[in-house]
């Protein structure tokens, strides 16, 4: 395709795009769109193909072309002529022309030398510098977000994810050489990293710039362009986001696209190469559902709800800080946080005043005045957590107030596996504890349930910790702390059965987002060498291709 017809289109689709949006303001999620300042993140791609980092604020006006000729790709139909604007889906997505936009650049092979790549992660480096204040105030107004956990986990962690993808990506983008067979001694074999083209990346408002931030430093280090579309639940942050990535980034290649469900669902409808979704389970589903259609690959980063097995053998104060931090980090909205205690009832009333003595001294004896407490993100989401309450007995706090959407830091004592609390993930700042008998009853209890996102288990004696880890299965696992495993990229983080597919992290995120493709280059001379494989087919040629193909045991030759 012309490059000329590329750019004629590239304001049809940002008024397709618009348009949709116009229609769906009385949307539940609508009101906050009106804020969204439109005119600066739906501005129209560059008209040049290069040339980005920089923020333009003139844009050609959308309204201006009114009725011009549409380009209806219908998922990847890159060939098919302009039809008419007004036409029926999937020709009327009303983000068909931004993907094609987005392939087309693709497609140019802008994305795959070295230097852009490493010029765009640098960009998101000056992103969440220049933006860190505005970063840390958005999260506060989504969800109290104390500052010293927004810097650690939005900032600080999404900054070592750049540094070390920036330190390897010259090292990880080199082809991998392979063993070789005998026939192939000449000849060279190796893994291509190639990306994989256009992808979308969708991300959840608990940890809203970490949870894009992370896979699209993966998605642009492996050679993709992206789509982003970040939480409509964590608004302030979807509106910083919407506002000011596209200042940093190639505008041909990333873009930001908003709104809740019914965006989400059209967008949906288009063909991605590769889908990396951060959410829940139920919604991961629709998600690889959609994806089914066009075969598109995914990663699906879910909740689950994480067992910590506290053994009888421990330093009980120690156990009750780990725990009480990890539980209560972010008010408690973390996919990794241990979700439900497992002890025995001897241990149950030993860690009662640990976990006291720790939540008082992490946030006072009022947590509530504590400018290190979290929030709950949304009216919706505090009534299903308050609905919880009613779970055993409530042995620690368990005040809230709706108006700040307030909860306090909570413990549950006594919880029967038919509480309430034990039905779903919590995502909140409430711990259950759940009294088995002993070892062997906690690990059935663990491995009766769907496999969790984490495994923790607290004990002095290393073979217990080791014991509950050699026979659970889950994403990920701890030993003796909670969430630390999360801080080392040089582990893959990630699910197991319903609380996801796929891992990333580190130099994992670049091998999600890059096929693995395998090559090879031959010579062109020692024909000889060839022919045992041709026709005609004899016995002796067998015998010879069987020799040169052979992979034998190691370990079983015969002494003759
Ligand atoms: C990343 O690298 C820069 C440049 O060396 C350094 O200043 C910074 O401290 C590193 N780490 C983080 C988290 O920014
Ligand atoms: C990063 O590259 C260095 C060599 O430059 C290597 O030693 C290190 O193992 C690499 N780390 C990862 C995660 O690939
Ligand atoms: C857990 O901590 C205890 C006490 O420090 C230690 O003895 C034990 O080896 C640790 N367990 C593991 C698996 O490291």
């Amino acid at each position: 395709m012309p490059i000329s017809t590329l750019r004629s289109m590239s304001s049809n689709w940002i008024l397709l795009y618009f348009t949709s949006r116009a229609t769906t303001l009385s949307m539940d999620t609508g009101s906050s769109f009106q804020q969204l300042g439109m005119q600066q993140h739906l501005q129209p791609p560059r008209q040049q193909l290069s040339g980005y980092g920089k923020c333009s604020t003139t844009g050609s006006d959308p309204g201006k072309n009114p009725g011009k000729a549409a380009e209806c790709s219908g998922g990847s139909g890159i060939e098919k002529g302009p039809v008419p604007m007004v036409c029926s889906t999937p020709c009327g997505n009303p983000y068909a022309g931004l993907v094609s936009h987005l392939r087309a650049s693709w497609l140019s092979g802008k994305t795959r030398p070295m230097e852009y790549r490493v010029a765009q992660l640098e960009a998101l480096g000056r992103f969440l510098d220049d933006k860190k204040q505005e970063i840390l105030e958005a999260t506060e107004l989504d969800m109290g977000k104390p500052s010293f956990e927004a810097f650690f986990s939005e900032i600080l962690l999404c900054k070592n994810e750049l540094n070390i993808t920036l330190n390897n990506l010259s090292h990880w983008m080199k082809d991998e050489h392979v063993d070789k067979n005998l026939v192939l001694q000449l000849d060279s074999a190796f893994i291509r990293k190639d990306p994989y083209g256009v992808v979308l990346i969708i991300a959840p408002w608990n940890y809203p710039i970490h949870l894009f931030l992370v896979p699209l430093i993966g998605a642009i280090a492996a050679g993709n362009c992206a789509i982003i579309k970040p939480s409509e639940i964590a608004k302030n942050t979807e509106r910083l986001i919407a506002e000011t990535l596209s200042c940093y980034l190639d505008n041909d290649c990333f873009a930001v696209v908003t709104g809740g469900v019914p965006e989400t669902t059209r967008l949906l409808e288009n063909k991605f190469d590769y889908i990396f979704f951060t959410g829940s389970s139920p919604v991961g589903r629709i998600v690889m559902t959609a994806a089914a259609k066009h075969l598109t690959p995914v990663t699906l980063e879910l909740g689950g709800k994480n067992p910590c097995y506290v053994s009888d053998t421990c330093d009980v104060t120690n156990v009750a800080r780990r725990v009480v931090w990890g539980r209560f980090f972010n008010a408690g909205q973390t996919c990794i946080a241990p979700d439900y205690l497992l002890c025995t009832i001897e241990m149950q009333e030993k860690l009662m005043p640990a976990l006291r003595a720790a939540i008082t001294e992490f946030f006072g004896p009022n947590p509530r005045e504590s400018p290190d407490f979290g929030r709950i993100v949304s009216d919706k989401q505090f009534q299903r957590l308050r609905a919880l309450l009613c779970s055993g007995r409530v042995a620690i706090g368990g005040q809230t107030d709706e108006a700040e959407r307030y909860i306090a830091p909570t413990v549950l004592a006594d919880v029967l596996p038919s509480d309430p609390a034990m039905q779903e993930e919590i995502f909140g700042p409430i711990l259950p504890i759940v009294v088995i008998a002993n070892m062997d009853e906690a690990i059935d209890f663990i491995n009766a349930r769907p496999r969790p996102l984490a495994v923790y288990a607290f004990s002095c004696d290393s073979k217990i910790v080791n014991q509950v880890l050699e026979r659970t299965s889950s994403g990920g696992f701890c030993g003796n702390d909670t969430l630390m495993h999360l801080t080392l990229t040089s582990l893959p983080f990630g699910g197991i059965g319903s609380c996801g597919v796929g891992k990333y992290h580190g130099k994992f995120t670049f091998d999600t987002f890059s096929h693995h493709r395998g090559c090879l280059h031959r010579n062109m001379g020692l024909e000889t060498l060839n022919s045992p494989r041709y026709p005609p087919y004899t016995q002796q040629k067998l015998g010879l291709l069987t020799t040169t193909f052979e992979v034998k045991r190691r370990g079983t030759c015969t002494l003759l």
